[in-house]
């Protein structure tokens, strides 16, 4: 008998290991910390663990984990309070309390619950630690205090919130809560180590609650996510998960970089995949570098944070404290000892002392050099007034760089540091606590289209541009093609309309559609991905409306797409006003250009000043630089070229036809044959050509070809070159012309200038402008990709020139 046992006892030790079979913790036991192994509940579906987790040397905590992804703390019971390695249990006491003791003796956190019953604790399904009593009934549940992860079916409500982890390695609480706010409103805070800084930064704080759709009125305080990925909250906030639809594991994130993501395991590889996420703009998170410093996008890591001139780092390696001042910052009884210094394209949110409307530049500099908290000025322009803005800052925080912020700053410094340039080195680095590459528990969206992803996309290419040959005017080929999706399986109509609501878009019935271009009747452009008409929508705004080829949209895949493309906001990128999806039919509504585009007007006699060309080629940099850098959901272009720059009256331009570079799978391509040379002629990179990785350096080389174009005048392939080089030349024609001149005769009296300028301009034009346009664009155009500027560069090229006329340091 007593072997018999011996036997069973050891089979399922070995067979059923006892820590996959308890989902229950009896009253007057407990889970010891010395053997996290062991000492674990399991769910009785087998997903979620809760146990000892090590989170550092000797410390531990106790948390729920995933059982497929161990490093996936989803809750924790004393975060901020780890307990000893030795002797330290979770312990259900006799008299109904739930005590994490340290070193089996003192009680760091409780459930301060009671009971004359008998209690057990329970595991549950969906992650729920709940303490049930005799009777059934919850005497607690870890749903109801949330760490930093809200699960499906865990509501969020007045009494929790979520509080981001220090760092990916620190689970102890940081900066970033998610919350209801006193006026109803969910929201995302900052609070600094510094208890007097903290603020709102989504949503947008300048914007009223019923500008980003939501409602003040409702007081229930509930929000919750359920298992297919939609996300409601009693503001009126929802969104859905880029998959929602499919029944995976989930979780709903703040994240330590105080972004709220929504992740989806991939079983697969068995790795967090991002699905939706609050902010997209990474710097635009409240106090991500700390105060005295700026956050710049950066392509590899995803941000970069560095110093000011004049500081240093407070407590390196965490960004949170920022930087401080190598100097007496007090400017009370020195105002004659500082200076201005000019630091483009950058922004500093929050903490105005004083405001100034309509104010000149050195009217404002006055007031700043009047006031002694005046720590530096932020002299912005206002597009609805049309004149400049002038913040006096008494707190640098929040400060970013970027090439598309329309404003600027002026830092105020002692003299002694502005002359002094060995100590104004700046000081770039990672910000600590986000790290997005090295200690991302997840992937982010694709990033660059290495080897296997190029071929289909290449093939692709060629393949449209051989069948609709030389293209015209085309509005937005999203032409996103799944034959693979299952239609059945598509998202169903309540899941539309929650993509519209978080998305602030429209959706179209083909009908109305149908009745605004009067039965497709006026065609206005034809394109890679179908013919667009103009129409007017029923509240009267013109529209271009783009009917897409029927073949192969799947209705899934296409509504993701839309909704990213909607999400994308620039004013140097065409606005999409809404989609209809309906049946076979896939139609995209966009905003009408009255003035056509770059290259009609390039074609027609001299409507286009030098000042209007060289602002057409700063405004697509601006909005390229935008697509590739600032938006997380990164979209290459591929098809840069000016039938694609659209002009608004005032000739501002507008890339259209961006959100090519998401397909997923081309079905189609896998039978091309055709040459390599069709695509777009002339403004294709030669990676396309060699098969060569497709990385944003082809929208830059295509974009040099714009900029020769709107320079000279000249088509790329409509030149004579003296010189062939074979077929990798044929569409660097232009580009060879233009070399040519700059080496040619008149080289050194500057007449290549005068050559090479279109004849339409006359002599009208900015000799050093238009120099640095050819420099640019040359660079652009190098046969190899690394020898290009990223499109960042080169919006900071050409604005740095647009202000070397004006003073860099103002006494
Ligand atoms: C986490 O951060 C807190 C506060 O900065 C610090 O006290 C604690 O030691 C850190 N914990 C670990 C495990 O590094
Ligand atoms: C269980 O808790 C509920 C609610 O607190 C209480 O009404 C009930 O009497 C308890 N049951 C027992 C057996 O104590
Ligand atoms: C999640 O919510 C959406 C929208 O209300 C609904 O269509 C879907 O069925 C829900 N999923 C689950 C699993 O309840
Ligand atoms: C896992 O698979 C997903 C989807 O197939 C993919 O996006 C992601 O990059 C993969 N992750 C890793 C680490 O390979
Ligand atoms: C300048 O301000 C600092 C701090 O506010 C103060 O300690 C100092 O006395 C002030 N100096 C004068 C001259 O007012
Ligand atoms: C801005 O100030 C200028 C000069 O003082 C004035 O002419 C102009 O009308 C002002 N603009 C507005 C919109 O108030
Ligand atoms: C598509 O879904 C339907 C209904 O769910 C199913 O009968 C069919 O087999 C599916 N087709 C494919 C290719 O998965
Ligand atoms: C040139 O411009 C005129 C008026 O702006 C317009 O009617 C004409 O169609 C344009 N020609 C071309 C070739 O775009
Ligand atoms: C651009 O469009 C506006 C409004 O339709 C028109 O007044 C203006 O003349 C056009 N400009 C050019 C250069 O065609
Ligand atoms: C892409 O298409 C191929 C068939 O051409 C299919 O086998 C493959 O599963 C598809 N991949 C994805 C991610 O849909
Ligand atoms: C390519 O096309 C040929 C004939 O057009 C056909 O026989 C072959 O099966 C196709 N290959 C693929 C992979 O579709």
């Amino acid at each position: 008998m007593y072997i018999l046992f011996l036997v069973l006892s050891l089979l399922s030790q070995t067979c059923f290991p006892l820590h996959t079979t308890f989902d229950t913790l009896r009253q007057g036991s407990s889970l010891s910390v010395e053997k996290p192994d062991h000492d674990v509940l399991v769910s009785p579906n087998g997903v979620f663990s809760a146990g000892f987790s090590s989170v550092g040397d000797n410390a531990f905590c106790f948390a729920i984990r995933l059982m497929k992804s161990p490093g996936t703390i989803v809750w924790m019971a004393n975060r901020d309070q780890p307990v000893n390695g030795i002797s330290s249990k979770l312990s259900l006491l006799k008299d109904g309390n739930l005590a994490l003791l340290d070193v089996g003796l003192i009680t760091l956190w409780s459930t301060e619950t009671t009971s004359s019953s008998s209690v057990h604790l329970q595991l549950h399904n969906n992650g729920n630690l709940v303490l049930h009593n005799a009777t059934g009934d919850r005497l607690w549940e870890s749903f109801n205090s949330p760490t930093d992860t809200l699960l499906p079916g865990q509501k969020l409500t007045r009494d929790s919130s979520l509080v981001s982890s220090k760092s990916h390695t620190n689970y102890s609480s940081g900066y970033y809560t998610f919350y209801f706010d006193t006026d109803n409103i969910l929201r995302l805070l900052y609070q600094s180590p510094d208890p007097a800084v903290s603020s709102v930064y989504w949503p947008d704080p300048w914007l009223r609650p019923f500008q980003t759709g939501r409602t003040t009125y409702n007081n229930r305080k509930t929000a919750f996510l359920n298992s297919t990925g939609y996300f409601w909250s009693s503001d009126d906030m929802s969104f859905s998960a880029l998959d929602c639809g499919v029944v995976i594991h989930r979780r709903l994130k703040l994240d330590p970089d105080g972004n709220l993501r929504l992740y989806s395991f991939n079983e697969k590889n068995k790795s967090w995949v991002v699905t939706w996420q609050a902010i997209s703009e990474p710097c635009k998170t409240h106090g991500i570098c700390g105060p005295n410093s700026f956050c710049t996008v950066d392509h590899a890591s995803g941000r970069k944070c560095s110093c000011l001139q004049g500081f240093e780092m407070a407590n390196y390696p965490d960004w949170s404290y920022g930087c401080k001042p190598k100097f007496d910052n007090s400017f009370n009884d020195s105002n004659k000892e500082t200076g201005l210094v000019y630091v483009a394209n950058s922004e500093f949110y929050g903490y105005d002392r004083y405001y100034f409307e309509n104010i000149t530049l050195e009217q404002c500099q006055e007031e700043c050099f009047r006031t002694s908290q005046c720590k530096a000025i932020q002299y912005k322009f206002d597009w609805d007034n049309s004149f400049y803005n002038c913040y006096l800052k008494s707190v640098m925080l929040n400060g970013r760089h970027s090439p598309n912020f329309d404003g600027d700053v002026y830092l105020r410094l002692p003299k002694s540091i502005i002359n002094h340039p060995s100590q104004t080195l700046v000081k770039e680095s990672n910000p600590d606590h986000i790290c997005p590459d090295h200690q991302f528990d997840s992937v982010m969206l694709d990033r660059t289209y290495e080897k296997g992803h190029k071929n289909r996309f290449l093939k692709f290419l060629l393949y449209f541009a051989s069948v609709v040959g030389a293209v015209e005017f085309t509005c937005i080929s999203l032409v996103l093609c799944s034959l693979y999706w299952n239609r059945s399986k598509g998202i169903d109509k309540s899941t539309q309309r929650h993509m519209i609501a978080a998305t602030r878009f429209q959706e179209f019935s083909y009908a109305e559609l149908k009745k605004a271009t009067k039965g497709f009747r006026e065609e206005i452009g034809r394109g890679s991905g179908g013919i667009v008409y103009k129409g007017r929508l029923s509240d009267n705004r013109v529209a271009a409306v783009k009917l897409l080829n029927e073949a192969n949209e799947g209705e899934a895949e296409f509504l993701t797409e839309v909704n990213t493309i909607g999400r994308l906001n620039h004013r140097n990128l065409i606005e999409m006003w809404g989609y209809c999806a309906q049946g076979k039919h896939r139609l995209l509504v966009y905003e009408y250009m009255e003035n056509g585009s770059l290259a009609n007007k390039l074609a027609n006699s001299s409507t286009l000043d030098w000042q209007k060309r060289f602002g057409i080629a700063m405004g697509t940099a601006k909005g390229l630089a935008y697509l590739h850098e600032e938006c997380l959901e990164w979209v290459l272009h591929c098809d840069v070229k000016p039938q694609n720059i659209l002009l608004d009256s005032n000739c501002c331009p507008k890339v259209a036809d961006f959100g090519l570079s998401k397909l997923h799978n081309i079905s189609v391509e896998q039978n091309s044959s055709f040459s390599r040379i069709r695509g777009t002629r002339g403004y294709m990179a030669p990676e396309w050509v060699y098969n060569l990785p497709i990385t944003s350096k082809v929208d830059v080389y295509s974009y040099g070809i714009v900029v020769l174009e709107t320079v000279t005048g000249k088509k790329p392939t409509g030149i004579q070159a003296s010189e062939s080089r074979g077929m990798a030349d044929q569409h660097g024609r232009l580009v060879t012309w233009v070399k040519e001149k700059m080496n040619g005769p008149g080289k050194r009296s500057e007449y290549w200038v005068k050559e090479i300028a279109d004849p339409k301009m006359g002599e009208m034009f900015e000799m050093a402008e238009l120099k640095l346009l050819v420099k640019v664009a040359l660079q652009c155009v190098e046969e190899d990709k690394e020898a290009r500027p990223t499109m960042g560069q080169i919006v900071e090229m050409l604005q740095r020139h647009c202000q070397e006329d004006e003073y860099s340091v103002i006494y």
